[in-house]
């Protein structure tokens, strides 16, 4: 079951300067950073509960992340919905037809289990759904 909108995540070409804007202009917290080897990003989470943003960059100049800027510059990337039951989910929505952009969940920031549906399965929004680890 989906149960809250655990991050918005924005791609952004200078993570300094763009963690320097969400601390110093507009007062978040800096959650931590993260490098998640399987995405090929660098991420950053700023809690502003009850959800986060997270900041993605590209992981050793290499990526989605990177092709995404490549087109874009930058911008508004995914949203990530919390879920207490990945696998459940994902076959439901299966079920329904959504494709997705994985066989299966793959690790993500924090231990967490995540999955992409593909955009063209939410009218051009790129929807994460994750599975918190124990104790997150
Ligand atoms: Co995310």
């Amino acid at each position: 079951m989906i149960t809250a909108l655990d991050h918005i995540a924005i791609a952004v070409p200078d993570l300094e300067k763009a963690i320097q804007r969400f601390v110093t202009d507009f007062g978040l917290p800096l959650g931590g950073t993260e490098d998640v080897l399987e995405a090929k990003t660098t991420a950053a989470f700023l809690p502003l509960p009850p959800t986060s943003i997270e900041l993605v960059h590209p992981l050793n100049d290499e990526g989605p992340v990177k092709t995404y800027l490549e087109k874009k510059g930058g911008g508004l990337h995914h949203l990530c919905f919390r879920s207490d039951d990945i696998d459940a989910d994902v076959a439901r929505l299966r079920e329904k037809g959504y494709q997705f952009l994985a066989d299966a969940p793959t690790p993500g920031a924090h231990g967490a289990r995540v999955i992409f549906i593909h955009p063209k399965s939410c009218d051009g929004v790129l929807i994460e759904i994750s599975q918190p680890a124990e104790g997150h």
